[in-house]
């Protein structure tokens, strides 16, 4: 009789005790991204000389260094090296054999990582940009045992080359290069150093220089031109310059591709090859692929690609004849392909893959030393979709003569990055998320069926609305036998507390809302918040050529996803749940437009015009002061409810505010003053409604900025002036009818087009601790709940979610709060903000390099969902007061049930005592 109290009572401290876990990495999620991984910068390598298992390493066009655990895709280490991820740069990742360095270079500085965990071992700024890196492995006297020193190539207009010391970072030697010729490249012999130059001629042409120098002293010991056939139309005809004695050679083609050149590093003479044609198509681009050690057989390969078919030769070098000549031919296929190369002793290995097959060749011969069928790349993307390699590296696992396992890690024409074990895919990595231009929350086909359907219900008088409930729930009926089968399940789940919380088609939270993303290669790619560990659907938006970009505005209307984007000014509709296309229409217009009135920046200012007119005139112009910029312009959203059009003051007095659903922030700035001035408009009727000026501004940091309601705020960097004190701003306003309660200062109904009269703005300014990149502010169905205010902290890599009650700027300046205003919830004003360490979304996880955050009301009140991109891909869910709609994920029902049935058996079995004593008290006499 006492068990069941007891397990009752245990049960329910077990839930008490849970009632902390985190619900960090539950409600969240996070991917860490490195963008487009580079062919020359991209390979397996050991971490370390004592280490069997290799990691994949690259350097990707975002300029972040990077390693991949080839077993599950995870990131080992990594570091945004460039300063701006956003612009794509050219860098460079060299690593040597049984070295625990990989060396990276990037704009102007050269770094050494230690290859296991990261740490930095040395690293070096340069006067000119980074052109080239490479390790050299030669051991001279000069090189200190153990470790391989590093050639540097810089450019611009102190063009050097400079030997660094491997271990320390210092340099050797130092090499000017003289005249004008463009550093190109570095590559090194066993006993000599070699510069690539490109001179320009007078006639516009380009010529190689070469210039040899002693690899001790860095003196110069011969130069020379290459001969007047070898001019190349353009530099980018150069094809490959070998790294070292592998391949010594510089290899570039004709401007048409119709004639293969190579020559080898030394020599003065030039052999040539013809390129054929395939099926009447001429060769569009040629490509090399040559062994990286130094100690491989000196054998390469050449790749051609027509429009759609491709194939490769291999040649043979042979040094002591200096002669090239071509070995064999691997056979030309249908479609795109990728050409690997590996070392394994001296031997070299060359593994095509190409749309479903990989095969691997020794360089020697052309028998197929392994084949494997590629069975499936693990990208979501559609039917009739055909997806291409664009460049892999693989590592090999060779028995005997033969080859037992490859692993390759291959780019895809996605975006994606993917491994494939023996042609089976291993883990999926999806880069192109690394490169959102717009994003949108859309909501699936089911879930908005669902809320149509309780809409009609919530606006239906009582008596129709139940007829419509239980007419909707008959409907439900035929979904029964699916529901029992699965019944089973969920009840099991729901039981022991493990279950997810349901399938998209099951939402009623409306946490599985869609994330469709626009990315920079013509994709559109989507993510379910609720389950974000995959990708929902990939689809080619657009086909962007080579180098092309585009710039899409992506919004959704309920389970539509409209795609517009001016470089074909296309309008495309997707279906949210699969991403069919739906619809395409041209458009003329392209303007920054919110209902009825479009914006373009025209002359310097902004132009508003009608959109609804054709032709329309300018509505309103807004002129800068002289010397300023536009420098960003941001409205309400359009989509802001607000539950009450007062603030309850403490003592049940209302203070109305000012709600105009077309205000904007535009904020303006003068660089040579370093003035920022902030306007806020109404976008109707061009007022300004409020204005500040901000002199001494830092205009390299960020400003950031935010409207919602009837508040705005906006974030600066001030370097000190009369008026300001120095450091990171965020400032606060909100806009009042009038400040005396119960008064509305404008009078009757709102009309933008009457302007009664301007809002009483209060303002509060608050120092914080870092520069704010994006400001953002969580939303809610209805607006009920208290807002967070949603930063990106550049410096620190993270998000934090600021609750307004410390920003409101009617906190009591130099007092305490009265009784009401302790009401309110108002605090007294202090002037400094330090980040709360609760306040941070991404607790300890690094999150790269966001550009926007976007944000969405769940179908719950509490909740808002949160989605930030850039770099990498941050989502989680926001319940700014609290989760008061919904059981926590500690909530557990096997618990709870086991709880009612054990107080029921002890009510049971304490019932019989009960009434025995109730009996014994009215019977027995004391
Ligand atoms: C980074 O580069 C992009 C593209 O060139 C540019 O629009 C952006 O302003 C740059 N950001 C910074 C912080 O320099
Ligand atoms: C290079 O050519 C010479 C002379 O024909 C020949 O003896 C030698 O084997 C060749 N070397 C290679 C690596 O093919
Ligand atoms: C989108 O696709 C789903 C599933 O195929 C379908 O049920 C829905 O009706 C479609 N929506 C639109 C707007 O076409
Ligand atoms: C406000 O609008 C309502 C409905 O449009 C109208 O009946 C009322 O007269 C207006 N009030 C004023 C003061 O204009």
């Amino acid at each position: 009789m006492r068990l069941p109290l007891f397990a009752a009572a245990y049960l329910l401290l077990r839930t008490t005790a849970a009632v902390y876990a985190d619900e960090a990495w539950n409600v969240d999620y996070h991917y860490a991204l490195l963008g487009q991984p580079q062919q020359d910068t991209t390979f397996f390598h050991q971490p370390s000389s004592s280490s069997k298992a290799s990691l994949v390493y690259t350097l990707s066009d975002k300029g972040v260094v990077g390693t991949v655990n080839p077993r599950d895709g995870a990131i080992v280490w990594r570091h945004a090296l460039a300063q701006n991820v956003s612009q794509h740069s050219r860098g460079f990742l060299r690593a040597a054999e049984g070295q625990d360095v990989v060396v990276s270079g990037i704009e102007n500085q050269v770094a050494a990582w230690s290859a296991a965990d990261g740490r930095l071992a040395w690293d070096l700024k340069t006067d000119g940009p980074v052109e080239d890196v490479e390790v050299l492995e030669l051991d001279d006297k000069l090189a200190t045992a153990g470790t391989k020193d590093v050639l540097v190539l810089t450019g611009g207009d102190n063009s050097a080359l400079q030997r660094i010391d491997g271990a320390s970072g210092t340099k050797k030697w130092q090499y000017q290069i003289e005249g004008n010729d463009q550093a190109y490249q570095v590559s090194a012999s066993s006993t000599e150093v070699f510069v690539i130059l490109l001179h320009k001629t007078m006639l516009g042409y380009y010529k190689i220089r070469v210039v040899s120098l002693d690899s001790v002293d860095g003196h110069k010991t011969d130069e020379y031109t290459l001969s007047s056939d070898s001019e190349l139309a353009t530099q980018d005809t150069i094809l490959s310059v070998g790294a070292n004695s592998a391949s010594p050679i510089i290899a570039w083609t004709d401007a048409t591709h119709t004639t293969l050149k190579v020559n080898l590093i030394g020599s003065k003479s030039t052999a040539s090859f013809n390129i054929d044609k395939h099926n009447d198509q001429a060769v569009e681009k040629v490509s090399i692929q040559a062994p990286y050690h130094t100690n491989s057989l000196a054998h390469f390969l050449v790749h051609y690609e027509t429009a759609d078919s491709h194939w490769a030769d291999v040649f043979h070098i042979n040094l002591s004849k200096n002669k090239i000549e071509k070995s064999y031919s691997l056979p030309k296929l249908s479609g795109k392909g990728a050409f690997s190369t590996s070392v394994s002793d001296a031997n070299v290995y060359f593994t095509r893959i190409s749309q479903d097959e990989i095969t691997t060749v020794s360089s020697a011969s052309h028998g197929v030393l392994g084949r494997w069928k590629v069975q499936d790349l693990g990208v979501a993307v559609g039917a009739s979709e055909r997806v291409t390699p664009v460049h892999a590296v693989s590592e090999l696992s060779i028995k005997g003569d033969s080859i037992s396992a490859i692993r390759t890690a291959v780019l895809l024409s996605t975006g994606d990055w993917v491994l494939l074990r023996n042609g089976n895919s291993v883990w999926t990595r999806p880069e192109a998320l690394a490169d959102i231009e717009s994003a949108t929350f859309a909501i699936s086909s089911a879930v908005e069926e669902l809320a149509q359907e309780l809409e009609t219900e919530a606006h239906s008088n009582p008596v129709a609305a139940y007829i419509h409930r239980v007419k909707r729930h008959i409907a439900e009926l035929r979904l029964l036998p699916n529901t029992l089968i699965t019944l089973p399940q969920r009840f099991m789940r729901g039981f022991l507390g493990t279950s997810s919380d349901g399938g998209m088609a099951k939402d009623t939270f409306g946490f599985h809302q869609i994330i469709a993303c626009a990315t920079r290669n013509g994709r559109l790619i989507a993510l379910d918040a609720g389950s974000p560990d995959r990708v929902l659907w990939s689809r080619q938006a657009v086909s962007l050529k080579t180098g092309e970009t585009w710039q899409p505005q992506l919004t959704s209307h309920a389970d539509i996803i409209s795609l517009e984007h001016d470089g074909v000014k296309e309008h495309l509709a997707f279906n949210a749940t699969n991403g069919n296309l739906i619809m395409t229409e041209s458009r003329t217009e392209t303007t920054v437009s919110l209902p009825n009135v479009g914006y373009t920046f025209e002359n310097g200012g902004l132009e508003a015009k009608r959109l609804d007119v054709e032709n329309a005139g300018s509505i309103w112009h807004f002129s800068p002061n002289t010397n300023e910029n536009i420098h960003s312009l941001v409205p309400r959203p359009i989509n802001d409810p607000v539950a009450s059009i007062g603030k309850v003051l403490g003592d049940r007095r209302v203070l109305y505010k000012y709600l105009n659903p077309n205000v904007a922030l535009l904020a303006t700035t003068n660089s040579a003053a370093n003035i920022a001035n902030i306007y806020i408009l109404d976008t109707i009727s061009g007022a300004i409604l409020y204005s500040a000026t901000h002199t001494g501004i830092d205009l390299s940091a960020p400003i950031a900025s935010l409207v919602s309601e009837n508040w705005f705020a906006y974030s600066l960097t001030a370097s000190a002036s009369s008026e300001s004190p120095k450091g990171h701003q965020l400032i606060v306003g909100e806009m009042f009818e009038s400040l005396s309660p119960n008064n509305r200062g404008l009078t009757g109904n709102f009309s933008t087009l009457e302007t009664t009269g301007e809002p009483y703005t209060l303002t509060a300014t608050y120092q914080i601790p870092e520069p704010i990149s994006k400001l953002s502010v969580t939303q809610t169905k209805q607006g009920i709940t208290s807002r967070h205010i949603l930063a990106y902290l550049d410096a620190s890599s993270a998000i934090i979610g600021i609750p307004y009650t410390v920003l409101d700027p009617r906190r009591p300046v130099g007092r305490d709060p009265t009784k009401d205003e302790q009401a309110e919830g108002l605090l007294r004003y202090a002037p400094i903000i330090e980040f709360d360490a609760r306040w941070y979304l991404n607790h300890q996880r690094e999150v790269l390099g966001l550009t926007n955050i976007i944000t969405s009301p769940a179908l719950v009140e509490s909740t808002s969902l949160v989605f930030g991109y850039g770099m990498d891909v941050f989502g989680t869910r926001v319940g700014a007061s609290g989760s008061f709609d919904v059981l926590g994920k500690d909530f557990n029902k096997f618990q709870m049930l086991a709880t009612v049935v054990g107080l029921f058996a002890a009510t049971v079995g304490v019932a019989p005592l009960v009434m025995r004593k109730g009996v014994d008290s009215r019977w027995k006499f004391t």
